[in-house]
């Protein structure tokens, strides 16, 4: 049993955080419910019992607290992130402030759940095209070896918050640069000096992260599209042996956190109302790329506040429960 502090439990992906914890019966002792000030004093269930939101301050973790799963933002997990973990907190934390620092790990559990041993503390979930994205490669990976990937994403808009849910339903622009209705926007986040998105340079940088291997190389295209949930991802990837197409779908038929759905002479592959609401990623249109040696195609979709926020933060502490 742990002691468990949820970190913007009021939050889109809190809220959902919750609802997992309590799906896959995560043995709690005491559930700490922290946000800012402006939550403080209201109240949500958890395992039909009522839990009052507290404010998050530098004492939140002075006891009673095993573990705490945050997310709410960059800046609150810069803060207390250290404060937590200075206190022995193991930290799952679902903002991007920690990914790319040396000595903590970046986990997937598919991928590399023994990287959960930490001394510093602090885990980081990594973002959500990359979960997908690197369980939907996992494992030809394993099989063939990769040599060089390029992703395109089509993000959903519940990704960006609830300005970006109503941008969609409303027609606003509180969150993106142009309407989302009727168009798709190739801007995720701001743009770096090297002409791409900090979405895209997430995605080449962390896979590499995930897989321990620096010499992956990797390019990348992040799409907004207006779609309300559930990110797809095309991927072109060359490997570093050559492959049989039937081995490959054998492959992809028990591989862990996929369903396969690819039988394109029936018109099946994945869609987004495959993954809503699930914790799996979809993987089909698997085909030979013909312009390219030892390189093939595939698509994915997976629920991207479940598989690629909440669920992933909520298996991680899982592998924690171990450790503390
Ligand atoms: P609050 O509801 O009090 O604003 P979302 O990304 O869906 O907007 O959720 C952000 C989460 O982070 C919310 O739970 C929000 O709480 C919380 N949050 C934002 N700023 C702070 C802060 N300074 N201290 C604690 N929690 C915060």
């Amino acid at each position: 049993m742990a002691n468990v502090a949820v970190v913007g439990a009021t939050g889109a992906v809190g809220r959902k955080m919750l609802e997992v914890l309590e799906e896959r019966n995560f043995p709690i002792d005491n559930l700490k419910l922290l946000a800012s000030e402006r939550s403080a004093g209201l109240k949500i269930n958890y395992n039909e019992k009522e839990y009052v939101v507290e404010r998050l301050d530098e004492n939140s973790f002075d006891e009673d607290v095993d573990m705490a799963i945050f997310s709410a933002g960059g800046a609150v997990s810069e803060k207390f992130a250290p404060i937590a973990a200075k206190k022995r907190v193991k930290v799952v934390d679902n903002s991007s402030k920690w990914r790319m620092v040396k000595d903590i790990p970046l986990v997937v559990p598919e991928i590399n759940p023994e990287d959960v041993k930490n001394e510093n503390g602090i885990i980081a979930n990594p973002n959500c095209s990359t979960i997908q994205s690197t369980i939907a490669i996992k494992p030809l990976y394993d099989k063939y070896g990769i040599e060089r990937i390029a992703f395109t994403t089509y993000q959903a808009v519940s990704g960006a918050g609830m300005k970006g849910v109503k941008d969609l339903k409303e027609n606003t622009t509180t969150k993106f640069q142009y309407s989302i209705v009727d168009n798709t926007i190739a801007q995720i986040d701001v743009f770096e000096e090297n002409g791409y998105t900090k979405e895209e340079m997430k995605m080449v940088n962390e896979t590499k992260k995930i897989f321990h291997d620096d010499n992956l190389k990797i390019t990348a295209t992040a799409v907004r599209v207006p779609i309300l949930n559930s990110h797809a991802v095309s991927i072109n990837v060359t490997l570093k042996e050559d492959f049989d197409l039937d081995e490959v779908f054998e492959l992809y038929k028990d591989a862990k956190g996929i369903v396969l759905k690819d039988d394109v002479e029936n018109e099946i592959y994945p869609l987004q109302e495959d993954s809503n609401d699930t914790d799996m990623v979809y993987v089909g249109r698997i085909r030979r790329d013909f312009s390219l040696d030892r390189t093939l195609n595939l698509y994915c979709t997976a629920d991207n506040i479940r598989k690629g926020a909440a669920t992933n933060a909520v298996q991680i502490a899982e592998l924690l429960l171990k450790e503390i």
